[in-house]
């Protein structure tokens, strides 16, 4: 049952310390559930409310709501998913500190308040860097030369994830290409610009594949040990998946779902080659736990833990309450 949201047009006041989801159907998200035991857990006297903004919202929308979290007292900041790019574009001139990655990636993911000042982050790189460590081991590249990535879908997780894996601070232990598809040019051309202010120094390809079938021939022709992402969002935002169901995956791939809760027809697709093509397969549960601890940690000026017991728990208690 979807809980009562905001819009731009009724937000009111906080009564009570208040941490806000950005997003499209905030009512109807996990979290909603999550962040109540969360805060249980962490000691915090505060309460997660939605801010519901249809998509691609017009500019006095995302003003009105960053003004009024930056003027009123309890409102202490928030996550924002699916309009980091347009909020930013809307409103970024209101904070008075942005990060490196926001400046970078022109994006915001977490608004948060600093002593006086508004504060805006890019998470997205430090949480999908944190999961994907999780499944890939130290090293990986190194040890698979010449193994890829293929990103399909070119949108704020893949401009993440793509950080992650090529910063020159790794070494050699990079993929020897990534390459990103997408069924539409102007996400490519805008991931193409954020890598040239990125000097990676690894080969980029962006790939217009409008079809499914175009997808399926560039990861049969990635060697083994690639990794092979859906960030599409198909099979949770809208049904089906990247690849046909003749698609073969990378002999001892790694494969990442970045959902983990919908038809995930790309997760079945892995599945069911998993054992014979010796497959890691993941989901974005992880995903989901580090953004959200993340933002969480810059709003309410704590330092959650990022693996270990700690992390665990959290883990634990977000389960508990599917
Ligand atoms: N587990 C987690 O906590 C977590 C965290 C982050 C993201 N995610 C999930 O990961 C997915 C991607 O996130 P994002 O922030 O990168 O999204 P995004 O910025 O909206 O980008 C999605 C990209 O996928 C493409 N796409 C969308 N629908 C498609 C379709 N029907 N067929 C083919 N391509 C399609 C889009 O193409 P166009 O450019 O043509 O529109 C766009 O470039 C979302 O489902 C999101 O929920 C999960």
């Amino acid at each position: 049952m979807p809980v009562p949201t905001f819009t731009a047009e009724t937000l009111e006041p906080a009564a009570r310390p208040t941490f806000y989801f950005i997003g499209v159907t905030t009512g109807s998200s996990s979290i909603q559930r999550v962040f109540p035991a969360w805060a249980a857990e962490l000691g915090l006297d505060a309460v997660l409310k939605g801010i519901d903004l249809p998509l691609h919202a017009p500019a006095d929308q995302y003003r009105r709501v960053v003004e009024f979290i930056r003027d009123d007292p309890k409102s202490m900041g928030a996550l924002v998913t699916t309009h980091k790019i347009d909020l930013f574009q809307a409103a970024g001139d209101l904070f008075q500190q942005v990060d490196y990655f926001a400046k970078l990636m022109g994006e915001t993911s977490c608004i948060s308040k600093q002593g006086g000042d508004l504060v805006c982050h890019a998470k997205d790189p430090i949480s999908s860097g944190l999961a994907l460590d999780a499944f890939i081991p130290p090293g990986y590249w190194r040890d698979h030369p010449g193994a890829t990535v293929v990103s399909m879908g070119a949108g704020g997780s893949t401009i993440a994830i793509s950080w992650h894996l090529t910063q020159p601070a790794r070494g050699t232990d990079r993929p020897a290409r990534f390459i990103t598809t997408n069924r539409s040019q102007p996400r490519l051309d805008h991931l193409r610009q954020v890598h040239a202010k990125m000097d990676a120094n690894v080969p980029f390809d962006y790939l217009l594949n409008p079809t499914p079938d175009l997808n399926d021939a560039v990861v049969a022709a990635q060697p083994p040990g690639s990794l092979v992402i859906n960030a599409t969002g198909l099979g949770k935002d809208a049904p089906g998946s990247p690849l046909t169901a003749a698609a073969r995956f990378p002999q001892g791939g790694l494969v990442w779902e970045l959902n983990y809760r919908g038809d995930l027809v790309f997760l079945d697709q892995a599945r069911a080659q998993q054992a014979t093509l010796n497959l890691t397969v993941e989901d974005g549960w992880v995903y989901f736990l580090h953004g959200w601890t993340q933002v969480m940690g810059e709003v309410f000026h704590i330092q959650i833990p990022t693996a270990g017991p700690g992390f665990e728990r959290l883990s634990q208690i977000a389960r508990d309450t599917r």
